[in-house]
């Protein structure tokens, strides 16, 4: 048997791994700008981390969810109070995809209604629902394609308006990324987050943000769209909460009750999982990893401004496009072979910086003093 061959691989093997450095098989070291898809938020191979799941691994690695695991309220508090959402519920599940699947699913429960608002260039993963409500044709199967799910113009507000007076009482949700990021980075303004949260307050409808990528502390605050003022009714939560270990998670508003068996899971909230997520918030909250996502991010934007070069930079916090003209299109490829440095891509040229939310500045120095070289 060999691997099922769906992914472009770059010719790197990693062996090693320490905060914001990895390692490959011939010991040539790489300074990591990606965290494997903005999924490192505490840095590689972080020593409170590593004791907490070799810790919990000696004592009970899973059990399912047939039985009490008091490390899912330990978690529940601290999330609650790191996001400053006390008073919402968490249900544990293993990824992106599946936490968008549940929230959409939730949603529909709640409201009894079946219409999906989503946008232009969204992405909210692979599994049934979530797919179709990523605006990617070609990742959408056939038997995916469904007429519940409408896309309109990202931050078109008139757009949305007309849309709700027209179908208002049979929309059950509005899915909505605070930043784009498979989309290139695109923030969604502060007034289209407004308007969401009115418009479904007005035909109770539900907002979900999905902060798979945007949210966990990466913007400077705990999810993206905090930064509209706006509180939405389910968050969505993955990449950045295990460092690494598949956990995914939505954070609930109180307005939804809970039934047995509305949502299920065999793995999610497992000892280990949840082990890991503690883990990643006690860091997050010890080291003041939000702060320093805004000011190394903050940094970062400001020196990027000043590169004639660039067409555009756009993000927040570590969360970071750098749009390239088209004939600087081999620039994400050096930073990596020549530079030894991971960045993220999106299309049309842009590079996407995720790192870790403890990078510092004299790393990202690094990487200014490297782009500088290639924009020449
Ligand atoms: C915004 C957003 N939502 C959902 C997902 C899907 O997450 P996963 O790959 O963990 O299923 C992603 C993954 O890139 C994402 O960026």
């Amino acid at each position: 048997m060999k691997p099922f061959d769906v992914y472009p691989l770059n010719d790197i093997t990693i062996v090693k791994a320490a905060g914001s450095y990895v390692w490959d098989d011939k010991a040539q070291k790489y300074l990591d700008l990606y965290g494997g898809h903005a999924v490192i938020s505490i840095g590689h191979t972080h020593p409170h981390y590593v004791k907490r799941l070799e810790d919990q691994l000696h004592k009970v690695g899973f059990y399912s969810n047939s039985i009490k695991i008091p490390l899912q309220i330990e978690l529940a508090e601290k999330l609650g109070k790191v996001s400053g959402k006390e008073d919402y519920q968490l249900f544990l599940c293993n990824s992106g995809a599946e936490a968008n699947e549940n929230a959409l699913k939730l949603a529909s429960f709640y409201n009894g209604r079946k219409k999906i608002i989503s946008f232009t260039k969204a992405f909210h993963g692979r599994t049934s629902l979530a797919v179709a409500a990523t605006d990617n044709k070609s990742i959408v199967a056939p038997v995916n394609e469904t007429d519940n799910v409408v896309f309109l113009a990202f931050n078109d507000e008139a757009a949305l308006e007309a849309y709700f007076k027209q179908y208002g009482n049979e929309i059950c949700t509005v899915i909505i990324e605070g930043i784009q990021g498979v989309g290139g980075i695109i923030e969604a303004k502060d007034s289209f987050l407004q308007k969401i949260r009115s418009l479904c307050d007005q035909y109770n409808a539900v907002f979900i943000a999905d902060s798979v990528q945007c949210g966990y502390g990466r913007t400077g605050l705990f999810y993206s769209h905090d930064h509209s003022g706006v509180k939405a009714d389910i968050y969505t939560m993955a990449k950045g909460m295990g460092n690494g270990f598949p956990i995914g998670a939505i954070s609930i508003a109180p307005k939804f009750v809970a039934k047995y068996s509305m949502l299920g899971t065999t793995f999610g909230g497992n000892h280990l999982a949840c082990a890991a997520a503690l883990a990643v918030l006690e860091v997050i909250e010890k080291d003041n990893l939000m702060a320093n996502a805004l000011e190394v991010g903050n940094y970062l934007i400001i020196e990027l401004k000043k590169l004639s070069k660039i067409k555009e930079v756009r993000g927040r916090g570590l969360m970071i496009g750098i749009e390239l003209p088209e004939e600087l299109k081999d620039v994400k490829k050096n930073l990596l072979f020549k530079h030894k440095i991971f960045t993220g891509e999106a299309k049309p040229n842009v590079i996407r910086l995720l790192p870790a939310l403890n990078v510092t500045k004299v790393e990202a120095d690094i990487f200014l003093n490297a782009l500088k070289t290639e924009l020449g």
